[in-house]
This record gives structure tokens, sequence and C-alpha cells, in this order.
């Protein structure tokens, strides 16, 4: 009762394999959520005017690239969705990014859209295995790429420390890596997969302790514990682990053992390593969800995107 008001067409679908949106509408959104982007950084790094950008051109420029990133294949599992990669380029271009360093690079979806909105920026990549990387060589030949240190490991010379990003997308430690970025001297860091409670059950490998974890440190006790149950699902949500673990992972879903239990317990040395990354922590800002502007691509796509963090630090 009550569908005849809602003004949706239904058809049985026999060849349409993607989603579709006319261009004209595209546009209009990318344009909008180009603005929404803009006026969030505006408010985030309280710095540059609002009104020096030309947001027609943005959103032209835009949609040459997001083109580019489709041929490249860069929105499948594992790399970041459109929605995140506009909100990327977006923070390039606002901020300007001289300096920008990606640490857990995979198949280089978040850092095409470095390399895409930055001109002259200095662009390092870090990760263990660079194997999955899906950029062509003229644009991998633009930045840096490391495989053989972790990103405590390297030095980073001549830091201009308002000007430079660091996104870690390696599922690590957010802790850790708020710690090391201060000793380094970075003021601007992005997590990805450093969420809330919610988002770290969605995990097997979620960036422990997460943001919201270390901002709330203060409310940690020795001893205290959660778990959660993390469902085995095809190789889609790991497929950056080597061979040999897809095939203990095949095997271990061959023989029944579909999920594993994650414990996170908490003890003095974490609860204070928590304190201490908060109280490098100037401020600490959900990145915005762009969403509602992109419609994605892959019919009923479910994906364990969480949010992405800003970081400011002191
Ligand atoms: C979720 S993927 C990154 C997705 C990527 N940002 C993209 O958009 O394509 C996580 C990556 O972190 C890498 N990784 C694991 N340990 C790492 C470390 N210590 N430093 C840097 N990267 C690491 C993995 O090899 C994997 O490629």
């Amino acid at each position: 009762m009550g569908n005849e008001k809602c003004p949706l067409a239904r058809d049985l679908n026999k060849s349409q394999k993607i989603n579709r949106i006319s261009t004209p509408l595209k546009k209009s959104f990318i344009y909008l959520a180009i603005q929404y982007s803009f006026d969030f950084f505006k408010n985030f790094f309280q710095k540059q005017s609002f009104d020096n950008f030309d947001f027609e051109e943005l959103t032209s420029e835009y949609l040459k690239i997001v083109d580019n990133a489709y041929t490249f294949n860069l929105f499948t599992a594992g790399g970041i969705l459109e929605k995140d990669f506009l909100l990327l380029w977006c923070l390039h271009k606002y901020f300007r990014t001289e300096e920008y360093v990606e640490s857990g690079v995979f198949i280089g979806s978040s850092l095409y859209a470095a390399i895409s909105a930055l001109k002259d920026a200095s662009i390092i990549g870090i990760d263990p295995n660079l194997k999955n990387l899906k950029l062509p060589n003229h644009l991998v030949s633009k930045c840096k790429l490391i495989d053989d240190k972790d990103f405590s490991e390297i030095n980073f010379e001549n830091i201009s420390r308002n000007k430079s990003i660091v996104f870690f997308d390696d599922h690590i430690n957010a802790a850790e890596r708020i710690i090391e970025s201060h000793y380094k001297g970075f003021e601007y860091l992005i997590f990805d997969d450093a969420g809330g409670l919610d988002d770290i059950s969605k995990r097997l490998y979620p960036s422990f302790p997460t943001i919201p974890i270390i901002m709330n440190a203060d409310f940690l006790s020795p001893g205290e514990e959660f778990t959660w149950i993390y469902k085995r699902g095809l190789i889609k949500d790991e497929i950056f682990m080597t061979w040999e673990k897809k095939l203990k992972k095949i095997y271990q879903i061959i023989k029944g053992s579909k999920s594993i239990r994650v414990t996170a317990k908490f003890d003095e040395a974490l609860i204070n390593k928590c304190l201490l990354a908060k109280s490098l922590i100037k401020k600490s800002v959900i990145l915005p969800d762009l969403g509602s502007y992109i419609l994605p691509s892959k019919p009923m796509e479910i994906s364990t995107n969480g949010s992405k963090y800003i970081v400011q630090l002191i």
C-alpha cells in the first residue's frame, strides 16, 4: 500500500551490469561534493580562502581523472572507494599538499588521488608488497616507492610541517603511528580503518588502537577487554595477503573454521601508549562521507568501508 506514491520505475533487468547516472546529474553531484568537501576542509584547516577556487573547473578536471581511475580499475577490493577517492582528491586540491606520504599503497587508488591532484608535490608510497600496484609506469615514476622499510624506519628530510599529509592505510596501530609521526615532525595525518567499536567489529585487521579508542583512553583500565567474531568470507577482504596466507585461508574455510575470534585486551603499557598518543593530538575529526553524491558503479556493493579520520598533531 502506498507504493504508487513512490516515483520509481522497477523493471526486470536483463542486461545492465553496472549502475548508471546521466552525465549532467553526475556532474552536478560531483560539483556539490567538491563544494561540500572544500567547506569541510576550510573549517578544519582554517587558513585559506574559500573564494579562490573555481568549482566548475575543478569538476571538469575531476571527471577526467575519475575516468582514468576507472580505466586503471582502481575501485576494486582492497582499494579505496570512489567517494573516498574524491574526498582525498579534494583534500589535496584544497590543502595544496607539498609532501604526501602514504603507508599502505596496495593497488594505488588513494595514491592516484594524490598524483592526479598535485603537480609538483613530493609523493612517497610505502608498502612491503608493491606487486599489486595497478598504476601505469608514467604515473608510478612520479612517486618514490619504498618496500623495504616501515614508516617508522624512514628518515624524512626537510618536512614542511604545515604542507605535508601522511595517510595511514596500513592497518597497523594508530597510536604508534601518531607517536612516530610526531617524532618525525608531521602535523596532519589521515587514518583509514581506525574507527570505533562498530567499525572494529567488522575487521580482522583494524588499525588498533584506533582513533576513538585513543581519544577515550582515560576511560580504559588494565584488564578490560572486548572480543569480536570476524566471519571469513571469500578472499575479497584480504586480497593483499600473500599466496601462502590465501591458501591457508582457503584450507581453513574448507575445514570449516569460518570465523575468527579477535580479542582486544588493555594492559597498562597499551593504555599509556594511547594516553601518550592522545596528548599529541590537537584535533581529530571524522572525514565527511561523500556517499550522498556518488552512485557506486557496482550493484549492491557491500563494503566494510569505515570512517576515516583527519588528525592534527600539536
Ligand atoms: C587496505 S590496503 C591499502 C589500500 C590502498 N590505500 C589503496 O587505495 O589501494 C593495505 C595495505 O597495507 C600494506 N601494509 C601492510 N603492512 C604495512 C606496513 N608496515 N607499512 C606499509 N604498508 C603496509 C599491505 O601490504 C596492503 O597493501
